[in-house]
């Protein structure tokens, strides 16, 4: 399907439905087959320094048509032990992304580091996961907090780097510029939305953790706003997240700003053939509004006069871009 073939900072994927971090990233052979199943990339589980446990249960409540809210705690197995997991995946055929988080910038670029020998072939920084102490969001939603990770993580690799932003933030666009500003190559977002729920019968959070994060139909308005502010404000490129199962979905996070797309939360409930319905459907919109290709269409909504667009407005976002 070459009209939805994408690059992403210098690298090229046969398709821009990526698979999010944490669903299915727990072996090299779970990635290696989501991406036999059409994935245009697969992102691991988010990897720290050392194994973690998690939280306890329960760690996800389940919102029916909204979609779920979970805190794990980032359970992992370490680094250490994660690196044959990704060369399991590369041998599998898989373009792999490795997703990643640390305390601090030291841990950061080690992990990146081994990722890197591993195979992966660019990194997904999780600044962004909204409820662990010390970890995620506390340090994404501090410009200068983020931008001392990834400078430190650009001098330990040569792959690319995404930063992945919180939408827990008053101005997500500030976070990508200081991104862009400290080398990332790429934005994803957005991660989760900090949520809870509340068994009003035992009158206590449902969570073990009390808090969470949302994803699913719920965040897509979320995440397409998120993508639309970033568009408007920086350069590199954004992989858009949140609330996306069908090809009507892709595409308008492709008419925000989006390069590429992750899905997640609706892999459970539509199993490992929503891939390859995503890229049908996203190459039907396409053809359908007369796209010869996907980056005729980034941003595309961004003008009302699109397409074709001679609107001011996507010019001077588009020349932005570099198109
Ligand atoms: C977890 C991590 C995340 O980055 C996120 O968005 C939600 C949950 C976790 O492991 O708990």
């Amino acid at each position: 399907m070459e009209r939805i073939s994408t690059e992403i900072a210098r690298v090229s994927f046969r398709n821009p439905v990526f698979l999010a971090s944490g669903i299915w990233g727990e072996s090299g052979l779970s990635l290696a087959r989501a991406y036999k199943d059409g994935a245009g990339a697969v992102i691991t589980k988010s990897i720290g320094p050392v194994p973690r446990e998690g939280y306890p249960n329960p760690t996800v409540v389940e919102l029916g048509d909204w979609g779920l809210i979970n805190a794990m705690g980032l359970p992992n197995p370490g680094i250490e032990s994660y690196k044959e997991e990704i060369a399991i995946a590369r041998k599998g055929g898989a373009a792999v992304i490795g997703s990643l988080f640390g305390a601090n910038p030291e841990e950061f670029a080690a992990i990146a580091k081994a990722m890197e020998e591993s195979g992966a072939v660019s990194l997904e920084l999780n600044l962004s996961c909204p409820h662990a102490k010390g970890l995620g969001s506390e340090i994404g939603q501090d410009p200068k907090a983020l931008s001392e990770v990834i400078s430190a993580v650009k001098k330990s690799v040569r792959i690319p780097v995404w930063a992945k932003l919180t939408p827990n933030t008053h101005d997500v666009a500030a976070l990508a510029e200081a991104a862009a500003k400290a080398g990332a190559d790429a934005v994803a977002a957005i991660n989760t939305v900090r949520a809870m729920a509340i068994d009003s019968k035992a009158m206590r959070p449902i969570l073990a953790h009390g808090l969470g994060g949302m994803s699913g139909p719920a965040v897509k308005p979320i995440g397409l706003a998120c993508v639309w502010q970033i568009y408007e404000r920086v350069k590199i490129p954004i992989v858009g997240i949140g609330g996306i199962a069908t090809g009507e979905d892709a595409f308008e996070y492709i008419l925000a700003g989006a390069s590429a797309v992750e899905v997640g939360t609706a892999l459970a409930q539509k199993g490992a053939g929503l891939f390859r319905e995503v890229c049908n459907g996203l190459d039907a919109q396409l053809k359908e509004h007369g796209f010869s290709n996907l980056k005729e269409a980034v941003g595309a909504a961004q003008c009302p006069l699109c397409p074709p667009c001679k609107g001011s407005r996507r010019k001077g976002i588009a020349s932005a871009h570099g198109a």
